[in-house]
């Protein structure tokens, strides 16, 4: 389990600052905002940026929202957009706010950031930690029958973008994809349209076939149910993170 490692897609204030530019909101986004709006208080782990938890707030949610992330540089865009959430620093592995929150959620594939069973048994023991009584987790992981990864070449992912202080930008995804087991790592290069400096980082995400995701559960045994969510998958230098 490789705990307290962060790519630096997350950690690194340049990438994290192109996030919400190469990740407009989405369909999958409505779909947990609903939920969101359906909670008496939320709990967002991986929330990145934190856009859903903060549009959430927007909208008229009035409970306690809570967007949890390990990489400070996330963090920050999130702070940037609005105080009336709580943003702490944290990991789905190890969390304990000491507290129970009517939803809790992982989205985009951070989930997939949970690189072995290990890992996403600490999480999901965390989860239930953080839940009240008859609670909610709502993630999501790719289901690897897709091969989403045969669509990660250049082409197919070469976005051109600016940031909100106006630099542009273009990132896009490079083969080789590399498969170890149910990982799969790829490389994710931004390169800044003013100067033509180019930056790589290597990420690294988790295709768990669902049976073994099904092992992986709490017991005495939480009650949960496999679905799909349809929609369009983003493009992004961090692929398809819907
Ligand atoms: C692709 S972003 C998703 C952000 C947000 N949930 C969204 O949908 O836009 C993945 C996030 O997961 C975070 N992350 C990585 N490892 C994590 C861990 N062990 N626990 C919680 N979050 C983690 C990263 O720092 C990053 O902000």
């Amino acid at each position: 389990m490789r705990q307290g490692h962060v790519d630096e897609a997350y950690t690194d204030a340049e990438f994290a600052g192109l996030y919400d530019a190469e990740n407009p909101w989405h369909p999958m986004d409505d779909f947990y905002q609903r939920l969101d709006l359906a909670a008496a208080s939320v709990l967002d782990v991986g929330c990145g940026t934190g856009t859903r938890l903060a549009r959430t707030r927007e909208v008229g949610h009035r409970g306690r929202l809570v967007g949890v992330d390990p990489a400070e540089a996330m963090l920050a865009v999130a702070r940037a957009k609005t105080e009336a959430v709580e943003w702490v620093r944290g990991d789905a592995q190890t969390l304990d706010l000491g507290d129970r929150f009517g939803l809790a959620t992982m989205t985009g594939h951070a989930f997939q950031l949970l690189l072995d069973d290990a890992a996403v048994r600490a999480a999901l023991a965390s989860f239930r930690r953080h839940l009240v009584p008859r609670g909610l987790l709502a993630f999501e992981t790719r289901n690897p029958a897709a091969r989403p990864w045969e669509r990660w070449v250049r082409e197919e992912t070469l976005l051109e973008i600016t940031t909100p202080d106006s630099e542009p930008y273009a990132s896009w995804v490079d083969e080789p994809v590399a498969h170890d087991g149910d990982l799969v790592s790829f490389a994710g290069t931004i390169r800044s349209l003013r100067t033509g400096l180019e930056r790589t980082t290597r990420n690294t995400l988790r295709f768990v076939d669902p049976e073994r995701l099904g092992t992986c559960w709490p017991r005495p045994a939480s009650r949960w149910r496999a679905g799909s969510v349809t929609g369009t998958p983003r493009r992004s230098r961090r692929p398809a993170r819907r």
